[in-house]
């Protein structure tokens, strides 16, 4: 039995939903496993701002830092837009990947069997597709300094900076993530333009070397953005840096389906972070519409990384492939068999279902 603390920060639009969805998957495993978790649910982003705190209010740090593991639903509102970046919710992810040291963002893209024909490209394209973007969390443009705009108003500046270490750390975890799948890294960056992009290729190449059973290879990231789009099945794991990574992992997820299917883990810092790929999605908000598989898939890597429960988390990744198999779609997939789409809290249910029923 694992007595264990999760955080929960649910944040905005359809944040809520979801966080709902992965507590729901929590408790069921606490009660097919046996474990015992404290969940504790903490205010965030825009929902933090609205109550009068700042996005990442004092005493959701301290919870964060207290627990063993932090799901996080999403943050973020048009509403906001005009603000300065501290008075956004996006400052309160940002802050609490650099408050963690969270600098592995781990994001897998994977076709699920059955959903071939629901993304931008063709299923003989897709078929198989399992790829691992290892993104770069802490540095970079994201946190460089110098950074602002200019007393006139009228240019504006950011810095990419990395340092060895920084990389090395990273591309550490590419190698080894590759160990455990299709043994094969691809590190992506602008070495062709870019000083951090140079020292990036120099430091992958040489951390390459205490992995020889990895084949290694480098891109540029433009190729690499029309490599994934056309010949997605070339890629096991994409090694990037922060932007890069940003962008990479999203257009992964517009080829597998849906954005609404993707997980994330972000670890390596004191406490790790699972948040589903998805933005907050205001615009359907509050209406059972959000796909909650990108959150319970979170879960799962929770339950791996944080919690090192293995067994656990493959059960609630097999539960998913089980409900996609039976035919369930949210309105964000392409429909089996001509189905209508079910809600959030349906597809939800069933994945629970088929997660005890495999038990
Ligand atoms: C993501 C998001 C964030 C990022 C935003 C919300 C700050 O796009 O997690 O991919 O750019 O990292
Ligand atoms: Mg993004």
């Amino acid at each position: 039995m694992k007595v264990a603390t999760i955080a929960l920060l649910p944040g905005d639009g359809i944040g809520p939903e979801v966080t709902a969805a992965a507590s729901s998957v929590l408790k069921a495993v606490e009660d097919r496993f046996g474990h015992a978790f404290d969940l504790r649910t903490y205010a965030v982003g825009g929902a933090a701002l609205d109550a009068g705190y700042p996005p990442l209010p004092t005493e959701t740090l301290e919870g964060c830092l207290g627990a063993d593991g932090i799901f996080l639903g999403a943050v973020g509102h048009p509403k906001f837009d005009g603000k300065a970046p501290e008075e956004r919710p996006e400052a309160a992810i940002l802050k609490l990947r650099r408050e963690l040291e969270a600098f592995a963002n781990l994001r897998p893209a994977r076709v699920w069997p059955g959903l071939e024909n629901g993304g931008s490209l063709k299923p003989e394209v897709v078929k198989g597709v399992d790829i691992l973007v290892v993104r770069e969390l802490t540095g970079g443009l994201y946190y460089g300094q110098p950074r602002g705009v200019a007393e006139d108003g009228q240019s504006a500046f950011n810095t990419m900076r990395y340092s060895v270490e920084e990389i090395e750390r990273i591309a550490t975890v590419a190698f080894e993530s590759a160990r455990l799948r299709g043994k094969r890294v691809t590190s992506v960056d602008k070495a062709n333009v870019l000083e951090t992009s140079r020292l990036w290729r120099k430091v992958v190449t040489d951390a390459g070397k205490r992995y020889p059973d990895i084949e290694l290879s480098h891109e540029y990231v433009d190729a690499c953005a029309l490599l994934i789009a056309s010949k997605p099945d070339r890629y096991d794991v994409i090694l990037t840096e922060n932007l890069f990574g940003d962008i990479l992992s999203d257009e992964s997820g517009a080829i597998v389906g849906s954005l609404g299917l993707l997980p994330s883990a972000s670890v390596g810092g004191k406490v790790g972070l699972f948040e589903p790929v998805h933005g907050s999605a205001p615009d359907i908000a509050n209406e059972n519409k959000a796909n909650p598989i990108g959150a319970i898939g979170s879960v799962a890597m929770l339950l791996r990384h944080s919690l090192k429960l293995d067994v656990e988390a493959t059960a609630v990744e097999q539960a998913i492939g089980d409900t996609l198999a039976a035919g369930y779609r949210t309105v964000d997939l392409v429909p089996m068999d001509n189905k209508p789409p079910v809600g959030s809290k349906a597809m939800t249910t069933a994945i629970i279902e088929q997660f005890h029923a495999a038990a």
